[in-house]
């Protein structure tokens, strides 16, 4: 039975509801939306997201208003807004640190995702929009970072950009056509900037909008991974529920309390922190004619271009080896048309990697390591979503990925080694294991059976 939202009929409020759903919609989705109770400290970054999302907007609109977008105004616009507009520093601080934050945040809403399974069904769409959201808000990031014009965000650019130079046929023209021009220039700067301020944001906004429209629809999960939509009481409400508002806008204030404290402190302290957020090459103009030493991206993408530099000619051997052996089981276990497809299909691909330069198959492995994450609510067969009923080998295998990925992502930030490249190669590996194993692992072993209610204890 679905919940009737009753609407207003008298008063200003009454008028509006004849003509607009407001009511209807605030009681649909605040007021009368039921969440279950037991959510708790992982249940804060999906609100803390919303937060920095629009934070980077309005901070983004204060900043646009005097940054030039011109090759030689841009370093300069940056520093006229750190030393002379009022308050200027603030502004690009706050955006430069949510910037960072926006990733931390995610990167931990992801990882509840996955502790509770919240990407299985019915919530797939819930999960395909939020990976959507991942690859748009790198694609942000990435523009964003070549606006302050500093050698750092020059070379960035040019890096990733070249790596669609190892494209096989269309590489060189279309890095060429990204670039508009043959190195990284004015050009570049003036598209990315219109990417940046207007195209991702917009697209961004808009799967934001359907990520939480789609949750909406199906409600969400919780900690016990249990549905309670399936215990209704007799008013169609569901017995572990409870309105978000007042329960969860009260207990996600408090997670916002929580955390503009540490983003004022980061921003008022450590603006740079370290280096992590705001590199030191960055300080430095643009200069064409001068290779930094190191050129390395921002944090949040260190582990992925950790897999993409750890993808050496001796890695391509072993990863056309490991497809090689993959087809040779789907000849034994596969079954219909799959039988044949699949290992004709890895027969192809050790064909291609073997007549094509590793770097290529870098920027493949770098991308196929975000594209796995659209496959999860496939992969996992486990018959229990919350990790607290899974077998203990389950939350080893999710710890052991969890360190793969931050050593990559540690990884990344130094210079390679013969050493460091090896351990990258193997992270990498555990990494794709993780995904490519899912459909046996999590079938395996002993499961708890998770309750008929959810646990809940008052505080
Ligand atoms: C701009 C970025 C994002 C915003 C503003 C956002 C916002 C939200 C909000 C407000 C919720 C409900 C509150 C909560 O459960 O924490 C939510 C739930 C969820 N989000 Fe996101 N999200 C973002 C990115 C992502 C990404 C990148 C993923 C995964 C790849 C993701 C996956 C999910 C899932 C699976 C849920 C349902 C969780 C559950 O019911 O247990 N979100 N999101």
């Amino acid at each position: 039975m679905a919940i009737e939202h009753e609407v207003e009929t008298t008063g200003l409020a009454g008028w509006i509801d004849r003509r607009f759903p407001m009511t209807s919609t605030w009681k649909k989705h605040v007021s009368e939306y039921y969440a279950p109770k037991n959510f708790n400290f992982w249940y804060f970054f999906g609100s803390l997201a919303l937060l920095v999302l629009v934070n980077q907007i309005v901070t983004g609109i204060f900043l646009t208003m005097n940054y030039k977008p011109d090759a030689t105004l841009a370093f300069s616009s940056v520093e006229y807004i750190m030393r002379e507009v009022p308050w200027g520093w603030l502004i690009r601080y706050m955006h430069s640190t949510g910037a960072s934050m926006f990733f931390v945040v995610v990167y931990l809403h992801m990882f509840r995702g996955l502790m509770y399974g919240s990407y299985r069904k019915p919530r797939e769409l819930v999960w395909i929009f939020g990976c959507a959201i991942f690859l748009c808000l790198m694609a942000e990031a990435f523009f964003g970072y070549l606006l302050p014009w500093g050698q750092m965000s020059f070379w960035g650019a040019q890096v990733i950009v070249n790596l669609f130079s190892a494209i096989p046929f269309i590489g060189p023209d279309l890095s060429l056509w990204i670039r508009g021009d043959y190195v990284v220039s004015d050009v570049t700067l003036n598209r990315f900037f219109a990417f940046h301020v207007i195209a991702i944001p917009l697209v961004l906004i808009g799967l934001v909008v359907a990520h939480l429209v789609a949750l909406h629809e199906v409600g969400s999960n919780n900690p016990d991974g249990i549905e309670i939509k399936a215990k209704k009481g007799p008013d169609g409400i569901p017995l572990d529920g409870i309105p978000f508002h007042p329960y969860y806008s009260v207990h996600d204030f408090m997670g916002v309390s929580v955390f503009l404290i540490i983003f004022a402190a980061i921003i008022f302290f450590a603006p740079e922190m370290g280096g992590y957020f705001l590199e030191a090459n960055n300080f430095i103009p643009a200069n064409s004619l001068q290779t930094p030493q190191e050129i390395a991206p921002v944090w949040y993408f260190t582990a992925f271009y950790a897999m993409l530099r750890a993808t050496t000619d001796p890695f391509k051997i072993v990863l056309m080896i490991i497809v090689a052996l993959l087809g040779l089981v789907a000849l034994v276990r596969a079954r219909g048309k799959w039988k044949l497809g699949l290992p004709v299909l890895a027969v192809l691909v050790v064909l291609a990697m073997a007549f094509t330069e590793s770097k290529f198959w870098g920027v493949v492995v770098m991308g196929s390591a975000v594209i796995s994450l659209f496959f999860l609510p496939w992969l996992d067969r486990s018959p229990v979503k919350s990790i607290r009923y899974r077998p203990f080998f389950h939350k080893v295998f999710y710890g052991i990925f969890v360190l793969a990925f931050l050593t990559l992502g540690f990884l990344g930030t130094k210079p390679p080694s013969p050493a460091s490249t090896l351990i990258a190669q193997v992270c990498a590996l555990i990494y794709f294991a993780f995904f490519l194993g899912m459909p046996v692992w999590t079938r395996l072993g002993t499961f708890k059976q998770p309750p008929e209610r959810v646990r809940f204890k008052p505080h």
